[in-house]
């Protein structure tokens, strides 16, 4: 069944940094990643750091989310969800230290369960880097268990993180990825070479561009989504997961269509299990006591049979960058298995 809605009306008002608001005369592309004290969240902010792109790291408050932060150095505290920064305030206050557009990493901590965080999210990360121009959505929770002894609350939680969440956090960061695709530059000091400039001649600048600061490129704005294998086919015994993830894999579908008027591609990567703290906990959790039988009935499933190894969360990482880079202009929509052919069949 098609949707009577053919897409976003274009021009709905970009509400980036203006001149002299902080980072405006920052011009190296701006990724924000949810779940990015995770394993693949976590990779991904390396990855884009390596890149030359400036990152705002968003997870659930704590120590996990503060050591990726130190990791990557340059930490500028904004505040989202409680205010982590000493001057507080949700809309992105900074801490003294804190040069906006010198920093590659800032912090925008939240908890993405509603949409008002995810508005807080988003306006700090903005307030404090001056653009966006990708957004990676890799938090997320894995459940599992038989569907009638599941509670009410372990749906409410799921579905809120992987499925509400996700899509909150995306709304909130259309105006902004609208203008990195939008051909206006974002510097006050570089007019000779716009970084953000959608089309051919973007494409071909990045290409020859290096790889670091001088080189980094945005393909204008965009999404990648953390669906999974179960977004694309069932997993016995997660049917929550799977309602989740395969709510992340369509809307994928759907937001590429409503956004492609504005050069806003959207996609979603569906790796099979990767060797997380997820993964660690699922077979803590769900292990029955035998963790390890646990991982080795995951991997029987695999047709590597006895060479099958779990996902590397970098070769994860890998794939999203590509698909924020000007070489994936044309892909948008897809869903992008990285399951070593684990959902191409039986
Ligand atoms: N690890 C796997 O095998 C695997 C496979 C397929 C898909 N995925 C998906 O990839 C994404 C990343 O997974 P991962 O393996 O890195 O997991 P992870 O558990 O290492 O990281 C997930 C992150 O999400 C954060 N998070 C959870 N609830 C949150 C909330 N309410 N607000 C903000 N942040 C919250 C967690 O704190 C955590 O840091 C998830 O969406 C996951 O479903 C993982």
């Amino acid at each position: 069944m098609s949707s009577p809605h053919e897409g976003g009306a274009p021009g709905a008002g970009a509400s980036g940094a203006s001149p002299g608001a902080p980072g405006a005369d920052a011009v190296a592309p701006v990724v924000l990643i949810s779940g990015a004290a995770g394993g693949i969240g976590a990779a991904a902010a390396r990855r884009f750091v390596a890149g030359g792109w400036r990152v705002a790291l968003s997870d659930l408050p704590g120590e996990r989310l503060d050591a990726v932060a130190a990791e990557l150095g340059g930490v500028e505290r904004v505040a989202a969800d409680g205010g982590r920064a000493p001057d507080g305030g949700a809309s992105g206050g900074r801490a003294p230290d804190g040069g906006a557009s010198g920093d590659r990493v800032v912090v925008a901590a939240g908890d993405l369960r509603t949409k008002a965080a995810c508005d807080e999210i988003v306006a700090a990360a903005v307030a404090a880097t001056g653009r966006l121009d990708c957004l990676v959505s890799a938090a997320g929770v894995w459940t599992e268990g038989p569907a009638e002894e599941t509670r009410e609350e372990e749906w409410e939680r799921v579905l809120d993180v992987n499925l509400k969440g996700l899509f909150f956090l995306a709304a909130a960061a259309i105006p902004h990825l609208a203008r990195a695709s939008s051909g206006e530059s974002w510097s006050l000091s570089d007019q000779k070479s716009p970084v953000l400039a959608a089309g051919e001649g973007a494409v071909g600048a990045a290409q020859e561009g290096a790889e670091g600061a001088a080189g980094a490129r945005a393909a204008g704005g965009s999404i990648v989504n953390l669906s999974s294998d179960a977004g694309i086919q069932g997993n016995n015994g997660a049917a929550v997961y799977c309602a989740s993830k395969g709510g992340v894999s369509n809307l994928t579908r759907a937001l590429a269509l409503e956004l492609a008027p504005r050069g806003i591609r959207v996609n979603a990567v569906c790796p099979g299990d990767v060797e997380t703290p997820m993964l660690a906990h699922q077979a803590d959790a769900y292990g029955g006591g035998d963790p390890d039988g646990y991982r080795r009935a995951l991997l029987d499933a695999y047709p590597q049979r006895e060479a099958a190894r779990f996902t590397r969360p970098e070769e994860v990482a890998e794939l999203i960058w590509y698909l924020a880079q000007p070489a994936a202009a044309p892909i948008t929509g897809a869903n992008m298995s990285i399951d070593f052919g684990l959902s191409a069949g039986v």
